[in-house]
């Protein structure tokens, strides 16, 4: 069943014992919070999503937060209303190789639509109060990081729709000591356009409508229908609808409503709608944001928005979430988009490739459903490393660490993946240096280019197949009980042990 909307998912949450409501004090201020802690205490242990009610510190008290929401992999993987990682997983590569199961959104009339509940006009705005603000860590500002920006190419027309956070410039610190004007904290927020190179699709919009000389309007749809955040956290083919690729998720179209002050449509049940338009030419210093390799990044420069309208539910939920040294809440909610991006391509044209796990780390390991003999060709594991790094989509290219497995071994444990690496690979003969491979624009020990941020880099393939033909006729026997065995031996010595 799809869901409505966010609330539906977190009720999903609750009545499965994984989501809890939080009333003690917690610190949420610019400078003293313990919002950094908590996410660690919960993401080191799995631990479950939080409604949080009495936060210390908060500009608006009157609406909760939401907290850990996608905290581990099976709750991600309930977004798309699957049991675990795998059946997500092969759900999202079946839906992305397949437009033809993908549904049109529809459009429902404003009345129709709980995100136009309360109507903040432009003149009225205020973003000190109009926005809710929690701090985490040292973060220099108050981050958006739970929305989908929506826009339009100023050429073609053809709708992106992706997750890309803002800064909010209120009461935030400049990394340089200069003060944000007051009209930037009250009426402007900056949004994080140019990441990913080889650039987010909202990035191209923009640069299109510079180009062109067009102003260029953008909506952010916050707290939707989590199958919303996984589809625009998916990098589809520059000019492809992700509000298509959503209803293809869910199994029905997504709803959309007309916004107020700029022509794009958002969906319709979202908790915060964010309409605005980017100002030509602008940019905004920022810093320090916590990044996902677990880093601050102390100076970045980013393009502004004027706010134009906001819309929200009449008792509105916020969402808040960092990143930091993994685990963090929302690592698994952008890993299902980037390990479907690799798995429905290699699935395409390569089908003994069975699972693709990219961790919060972002090694990324390939499970193959074969090994040794059965093995289509000699050196077929790095004939997968090369397909993995031509893959279709934004990620392939940036694995810097790439390990192919066979299917004894359990992608998803890392001592399982040791052992693999430490009894079937010579070094020398089975990895790869690739030495012009794309870096992750994060990772700090890549080589900076012109415009300041890491593009290219060198990367490591291993080979953790059995080296069967390619050096041995046959492979020792694997020591090991069944699962079977070690689950009967258990129940027979229950209570004992
Ligand atoms: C919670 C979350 C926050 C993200 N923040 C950003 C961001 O600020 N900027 C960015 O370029 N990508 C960000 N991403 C990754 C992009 O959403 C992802 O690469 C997506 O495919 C981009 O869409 P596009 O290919 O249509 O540009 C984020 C992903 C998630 C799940």
């Amino acid at each position: 069943m799809p869901y409505k909307d966010m609330r539906e998912f977190l009720d999903v949450l609750e009545k499965d014992g994984q989501l809890k409501h939080i009333d003690t004090p917690i610190k949420v201020e610019h400078g003293d919070n313990e919002l950094q802690a908590l996410m660690r205490l919960l993401c080191q242990d799995d631990g479950p999503a939080l409604i949080l009610t009495n936060l210390e510190g908060y500009n608006r008290p009157d609406v909760p937060l939401i907290f850990n929401p996608f905290g581990t992999r099976e709750r991600t993987a309930m977004t798309i209303d699957c049991k675990g990682p795998l059946d997500s997983k092969k759900k999202h590569a079946a839906v992305l190789s397949d437009p033809s199961i993908w549904h049109d959104p529809v459009v429902v009339e404003k009345d129709k639509a709980p995100c136009k509940e309360v109507i903040i006009k432009k003149e009225d705005i205020s973003l000190d109060k109009d926005l809710p603000h929690v701090w985490f860590g040292k973060e220099a500002a108050s981050y958006i990081t739970g929305a989908v920006g929506i826009t339009h190419d100023p050429e073609t027309g053809a709708r992106n729709v992706g997750c890309y956070r803002m800064t909010q410039l209120w009461n935030a610190v400049h990394p340089q000591g200069e003060e944000y004007p007051e009209e930037h904290q009250k009426k402007h927020l900056s949004v994080f356009a140019f990441w990913n190179p080889p650039m987010s699709h909202i990035g191209l919009h923009l640069a299109k409508a510079t180009a062109m000389g067009k102003p260029l309007e953008v909506a952010f749809a916050c707290q939707c229908d989590p199958a919303i955040h996984i589809a625009g956290g998916t990098g589809l083919p520059f000019g492809q609808d992700e509000f298509q690729f959503a209803g293809g998720l869910k199994g029905a179209p997504v709803e959309l409503v007309q916004c107020e002050t700029v022509d794009l449509q958002v969906p319709a049940t979202a908790e915060y709608i964010i309409e605005g338009v980017f100002i030509p030419e602008s940019e905004t210093t920022i810093g320090n944001h916590s990044n996902p390799v677990g880093y601050y990044d102390s100076i970045q420069v980013f393009p502004r928005i004027e706010v134009t309208c906001i819309t929200h539910r009449k008792n509105p939920m916020w969402y808040a979430t960092m990143e930091m040294i993994p685990p963090f809440d929302h690592n698994y909610q952008a890993l299902l988009p980037v390990e479907c991006e690799v798995l429905s391509d290699l699935q395409r044209k390569i089908p003994e490739v069975q699972d693709v796990v990219v961790t919060p780390n972002m090694t990324y390991i390939v499970q193959l459903s074969v090994d040794g003999a059965r093995k289509p060709h000699a050196e077929f594991g790095k004939y997968i490393l090369h397909a993995v790094w031509g893959s279709a989509g934004r990620w392939g290219r940036c694995a810097k660490i790439l390990i192919v497995v066979g299917p004894d071994v359990d992608p998803y444990d890392m001592d399982s993946i040791e052992w693999a690496i430490a009894t079937r690979v010579q070094p020398a003969e089975d990895t790869i240096i690739n030495e012009s491979g794309q870096a992750f624009v994060l990772d700090p020990s890549a080589t900076k280019g012109h415009h300041g941020f890491p593009v290219t880099g060198s990367q490591i393939g291993i080979d953790a197949t059995m080296k069967v033909p390619e050096r041995f006729e046959s492979y020792q026997e694997v020591s090991m009980p069944t699962q079977e065995e070690v689950d009967a031996i258990a129940e027979k010595l229950k209570g004992k042990l």
